[in-house]
């Protein structure tokens, strides 16, 4: 049973839609009628306002990391189904029709509490990516992506399957930002479209 108590709490978490609740309550209205219509921080940045924004990622990335550590410490072994399973809670949240964000932020919490080394490599790729391309989606697709070779080449193997898992739940979401990048029509950061 503690595969499925380990899933159930990481989806339930990773469910909570911070990113509308935090505009809404702002004054903002549905983060999902702008931009990409996505629930997560770069979405919600599309309002204006950083601090919203910073306290979305703060929160998406928190709901990755709660359930890893609560499983690490009460169901031992299953950590990497909580990692899973939280950012598909974010991604397919059942209180917005299975729909939701596009799980970089939950995935980022995630990888902190699982293994904070790797996260640390992780967290330089991005920025450089995103240095590189301002582009938030080219930056976290290639984080995703680089994650679990990351955490296999630093002495990590045991995450590389649930992180190649949470690579793919992240690309399949960001199959409208690959339609737009191929356009040519990705916009950048900082940009409110
Ligand atoms: O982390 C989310 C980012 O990669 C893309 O967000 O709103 O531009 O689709 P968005």
């Amino acid at each position: 049973m503690e595969p499925i108590y380990a899933a159930l709490l990481g989806f339930l978490l990773g469910s909570v839609p911070f990113g509308l609740i935090l505009t809404k309550a702002a004054g903002f209205g549905d983060v999902r009628d702008i931009g990409s219509g996505s629930i997560g921080a770069t979405n919600v940045l599309r309002t204006g306002n950083k601090g919203l924004a910073a306290a979305t990622v703060l929160l998406d990335a928190a709901k990755g990391a709660v359930p890893v550590l609560l499983t690490g410490q009460f169901l031992p072994g299953t950590e990497g189904i909580a990692a899973v399973a939280a950012v598909a809670g974010h991604c397919f949240t059942p209180w917005l029709k299975f729909k939701g964000g596009k799980g970089f932020a939950t995935a980022a919490g995630v990888l902190l509490a699982l293994a904070w080394p790797v996260m640390l490599v992780c967290a330089a790729i991005w920025a450089a990516t995103l240095a590189l391309s301002r582009i938030s989606s080219v930056s976290s697709m290639t984080t995703v992506v680089a994650a679990p070779l990351v955490g296999w080449a630093m002495g990590y193997p045991a995450i590389a399957l649930p992180l190649i898992a949470i690579a793919a739940i992240v690309l399949v979401q960001h199959r409208a930002n690959i339609g737009r990048l191929l356009k040519g029509e990705e916009p950048k950061v900082g940009s409110k479209k």
